[in-house]
């Protein structure tokens, strides 16, 4: 079979990690980089060895390619939504970078582009193909924990004037806000192991008074969610905190609790401590940690077998609305209904 050429738009921090995990991917080929100089696509190309790359300066140019039928997004925050529904409408198959929105419209808008169009999508919550994700899941699954009462997903993670994306990250129209910009990793995690919808948020947020990192929006949040069996879910995200990075999960349930990757169960009926299993924690922002081969191959297999992802954009967008919500509680402090209406 031939293999499926993929674009990759932007040539920053994150790209990097998509062209190789689309170069390593034995059914895919990187046929084409977006960047807005000629030359930083071409020197993309070199330096991850793409044979047949063409560089873009324009992305309906780009779309004229007709061996490309995956468009991996990673440029800023703010370009997802007009970027996506371009590449959707010219029916391509689509990787997109969180936060794929910064607001319900735009949210709304990629998401009807993407249902419209009937291609695939996986959104870039790449901590669901983490060995402690999975471990966690297959965990809850069998029943170690029970049934949940109380979930706690924390991200924790300096984003400071040395990230890449510092200028544009900063800013209220560029980051959008501390959950939308990082956090929301945290958010799809809760709702990942929750395993259910959320129906009510609350937040605070504030920005400390040195504000060292220079946000113009609070980069400190803290959120509680209600889901819709009574579970009740803490996120606290703060990318201004000094501190090595920090992603805590904690989930109590009626016959046992998940400590990250520590387990106690009434299930095992000696027990009397924690139990740790060895494997792969979600323990660092550097984005070589993370796991985007296994992503990339799981939308690949998902575009071959005609199968739809589990996070897709329509998943993700839950995800989105949570976020939504909880900056819109923080901003008028009262609790906002899920899910948003608009
Ligand atoms: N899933 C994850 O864990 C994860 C990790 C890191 C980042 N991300 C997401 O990926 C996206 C990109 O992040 P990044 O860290 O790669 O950012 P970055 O290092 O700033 O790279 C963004 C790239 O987008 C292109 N671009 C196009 N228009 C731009 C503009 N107006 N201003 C700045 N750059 C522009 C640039 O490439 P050219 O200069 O070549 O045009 C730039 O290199 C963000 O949405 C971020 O949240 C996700």
């Amino acid at each position: 079979m031939e293999p499926l050429g993929v674009a990759v738009l932007g040539t920053g921090s994150v790209s990097g990690e998509h062209i190789k995990a689309f170069r390593d991917n034995p059914h895919t080929e990187v046929r084409a980089i977006l960047s807005r100089d000629r030359a930083r696509a071409e020197a993309r190309a070199a330096q991850y060895n793409l044979a047949n790359c063409r560089p873009y300066t324009d992305l309906e140019q780009l779309l004229r390619q007709e061996d490309v039928s995956i468009v991996s997004i990673c440029t800023p925050h703010a370009l997802h939504v007009e970027q996506g529904v371009c590449c959707a409408a010219a029916g391509r198959h689509l990787v997109v970078e969180k936060p794929v929105a910064l607001d319900l419209p735009g949210l709304r808008r990629l998401t009807d582009a993407v249902e419209r169009a009937g291609v695939r999508s996986v959104v870039s919550f790449v901590l669901r193909w983490n060995p402690l994700f999975e471990t966690i899941r297959a965990m809850l699954a069998q029943g170690l924990a029970g049934s949940l009462f109380y979930a706690e997903v924390d991200y924790l993670h300096g984003i400071g004037r040395d990230y890449t994306g510092h200028a544009w990250i900063t800013t209220r129209e560029g980051g959008g806000s501390s959950l939308l910009s990082a956090g929301c990793h945290a958010v799809d995690g809760l709702r990942w192991f929750a395993g259910q919808e959320a129906v009510e948020v609350f937040a605070y947020s504030n920005t400390s008074r040195g504000n060292p990192a220079g946000y113009q929006y609070h980069p400190n949040t803290v959120t509680l969610v209600k889901f819709a069996n009574g579970l009740m879910g803490k996120v606290a995200s703060s990318i201004e905190c000094q501190m090595p990075y920090l992603f805590n999960i904690l989930l109590a349930g009626d016959r046992g609790t998940i400590r990250n990757n520590q387990v106690f169960s009434r299930q095992w009926p000696g027990q009397t401590g924690w139990a740790t299993v060895p494997t792969i924690l979600p323990d660092s922002g550097a984005v070589e940690h993370h796991p985007f081969q296994a992503q990339m191959d799981h939308l690949v297999d998902c575009i071959r077998s005609g199968r739809e992802s589990h996070c897709n954009l329509a998943d993700a967008a839950r995800t989105h609305e949570i976020c939504l919500a909880a900056d819109r509680s923080a901003e008028t402090g009262q609790p906002v209904k899920l899910p948003l209406e608009g």
